[in-house]
């Protein structure tokens, strides 16, 4: 067995008024993947930078590549070999690919005069090692996020890298760039450098790892190989919380359908789509990426009106060609992306709550009735266990599953007939995202009539009635929830 690259041992870490690490001990050896997990606040981020010499640890030791420190210090760090992508990547937007990949090594040679052959020189090999192409005088500003990162490699690669820590690095990554991603790693494996990389999600761990690290409230959970592992395990590590996933059983499906599509279509995007939901039953519509699925959804809403076909709301024909219609049918939508679309980050988690319901809640003039106002927000703040010691805080303060919460209590507040949901629960932590199946369970039976489109099919399979998957723009099957599994809805995906 190789020996340890790394071995921080008896880790204390606290803040004020936070005990961020209590007896943590970790080890990575040579070439290895080593997921590091926990929900939101568990203490990841806080022992990477003690393991990089960003914090010094309040007691424990270290010991890298055979030497002992009770504290490094970052330029310590990056000598032994060690080297962080941080979130930002740290990248100078007004700088060229070439500046951003070797001013650090001109400077470190402390030259007087800046060599730019030997500066492109530098670049061109840098990223070279990890096959990636891109214009060297390109401004790192107008590349993607996934080139950003492909930066931040080349750069992390030029110093002697023994361990390179990647916290969170597929945050803001497609599922494409997050193959490229995993690709890289292993490549750099096979050189026998070892990776930290930093998730909380758990396909991610099960893919790319060979061993995991779980933290909860800054202590270690579990550590070991990640063939041990299993989904249930995992969740639990994270959460503390045991979960029986509860199958979906309608309770209350009304006779008559609330909404019926007729061979709807949008040219290019899906053909023929024709179906009946009714209040109850939550329907679930899977595929590939490029299946139709998320046209199908945003059709519903109108954002992206149909061009063949129609609907009937209650038995009635209706329009549907844009989402102010849409509302008026008392049609609801959560966007895949809750940050960029569902949200208003930077304005209170209350006026969040309540901006769809703005008519109703003003008096006269455009007055707000500040005590209806009031009630409202502790309702839907109660209602769906939202997280928050004050409702005023920005609504970038709460987490993921919290946001998804408020975008909920949004549409809501409306009193709908129909939710369509895309993407519920894409990152989202784990015991969040197993309360809002419980909640979307709960509306169902409440009457409400749901519309889930997701790739996620354990998520389908636990939460919906019925599952149309689609293909290449069609519906190719409608099956019932109860009598489906992954491998059957695979083979018509696929
Ligand atoms: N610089 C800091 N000052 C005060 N509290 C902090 C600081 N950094 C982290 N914390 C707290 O320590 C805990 C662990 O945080 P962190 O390591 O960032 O968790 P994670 O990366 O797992 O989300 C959290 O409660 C966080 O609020
Ligand atoms: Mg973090």
């Amino acid at each position: 067995m190789a020996e340890n690259l790394l071995k921080a041992e008896g880790i204390y870490k606290s803040f004020v008024g936070v005990q961020a690490l209590k007896n943590v001990t970790f080890e990575i050896k040579p070439g290895e993947i080593h997921c590091l997990a926990g929900e939101n606040g568990s203490g990841k981020s806080t022992l990477i930078k003690i393991i990089s010499g960003v914090y010094a640890p309040d007691s424990g030791s270290m010991e890298f590549a055979g030497k002992k420190y009770e504290k490094i210090t970052p330029i310590e760090a990056i000598k032994s070999g060690i080297q962080v992508i941080y979130q930002d990547f740290s990248v100078f937007p007004n700088l060229t690919v070439m500046e951003n990949l070797a001013f650090n090594s001109e400077l470190a040679d402390r030259r007087k005069f800046v060599n730019w052959k030997r500066m492109r020189k530098i670049a061109t090999e840098a990223i070279a090692k990890i096959d990636f192409k891109v214009d060297l005088d390109a401004l790192v500003g107008s590349l993607t996020v996934a080139e950003k990162q492909m930066i931040a490699i080349s750069r992390a690669l030029m110093f002697n890298t023994k361990l390179i820590i990647m916290d969170e690095p597929t945050t803001a990554l497609t599922k494409k760039e997050v193959g490229n991603l995993f690709n890289i790693i292993l490549k750099l494996k096979e050189r026998g450098i070892a990776i930290l990389f930093v998730s909380h999600k758990l396909n991610e761990v099960f893919e790319i790892s060979d061993f995991f690290t779980i933290l909860r409230s800054g202590e270690l959970v579990a550590s070991g190989n990640t063939a041990d592992l299993d989904a249930k395990k995992f969740s639990y590590f994270m959460t503390g919380r045991e979960f029986t996933a509860k199958r979906f059983e309608a309770k209350n499906i009304s006779s008559e359908p609330i909404l019926e599509t007729k061979n709807i279509g949008i040219e290019g995007s899906f053909q023929d789509v024709s179906f009946d939901l009714h209040k109850g039953e939550i329907i679930g519509i899977t595929g590939l990426l490029d299946s139709g699925r998320t046209e199908l959804a945003l059709s519903l809403f109108g954002i992206l009106p149909i061009d063949t076909g129609s609907f009937k709301i209650n038995g009635k024909q209706v329009k549907i060609t844009n989402p102010q219609t849409a509302v008026a049918h008392k049609i609801g939508y959560l966007p895949e992306d809750r940050l960029s679309e569902g949200l208003f980050l930077n304005q209170s988690i209350a006026d969040n709550i309540i901006i769809s319901e703005i008519d109703r809640l003003t008096v006269f003039a455009g007055v707000l009735d500040t005590k209806k106002r009031t009630d409202e927000i502790a309702r839907w703040v109660k209602e769906l266990s939202i997280a928050t010691p004050n409702p005023e805080n920005a609504c970038q303060t709460l987490s993921g599953g919290n946001q998804q919460r408020i975008v909920l209590a949004k549409w809501l507040a409306l009193n709908l007939d129909i939710l369509v949901l895309n993407g519920p629960t894409v990152g989202v932590d784990i015991g969040s995202k197993h309360d809002i199946h419980e909640i979307l369970q709960n509306l169902a039976n409440e009457g409400l009539a749901l519309i889930i489109i997701s790739d996620d099919l354990p998520e389908v399979l636990e939460n919906c009635s019925r599952i149309l998957v689609m293909k290449a723009g069609r519906v190719v099957s409608d099956l019932d929830a109860a009598k489906a599994d992954e491998q059957m809805i695979l083979s018509y995906m696929m």
